[in-house]
């Protein structure tokens, strides 16, 4: 392949390529998030005593994730939940939940 013709189909393929790994990030996000789905309800919106996440601003819901994960915040369970994360991974967390009806 000439470079001209290198050049043409990487700069052709390159948001092709984007899209596809920001779909993928958005698929491994609801991963992870279905294994919050079990006490905060599919979308966030949580039944009974547990606290909805659905629809929270997410840096609202990302300090609260981080300060749970370094124990600074008193919890039942949360504390062991946000320890299995990383930080990238709670934001992208806070970030599908803040985008979730109420
Ligand atoms: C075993 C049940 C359970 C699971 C699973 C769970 N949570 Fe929670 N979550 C709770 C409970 C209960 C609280 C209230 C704090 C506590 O007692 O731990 C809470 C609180 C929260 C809060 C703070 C809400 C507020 O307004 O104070 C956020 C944010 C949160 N959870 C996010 C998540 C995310 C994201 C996941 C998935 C990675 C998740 N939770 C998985 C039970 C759960």
């Amino acid at each position: 392949m000439t470079t001209w013709k290198r050049w043409l189909a990487a700069t052709a393929l390159a948001p092709a390529a984007l899209a596809a790994q920001a779909q993928g990030q958005e698929a491994q996000t609801r991963v992870a998030a279905a294994s919050c789905a079990a006490c905060h309800g599919t979308q966030g919106a949580s039944l009974g005593g547990i606290p909805a996440i659905a629809g929270v601003d997410q840096r609202q819901l990302l300090e609260k994730l981080l300060a749970y994960k370094k124990g600074e915040l008193p919890a039942t369970v949360m504390h062991q939940h946000a320890k299995g994360y990383s930080d990238a991974e709670l934001a992208q967390l806070a970030d599908f939940f803040s985008r979730q009806k109420r």
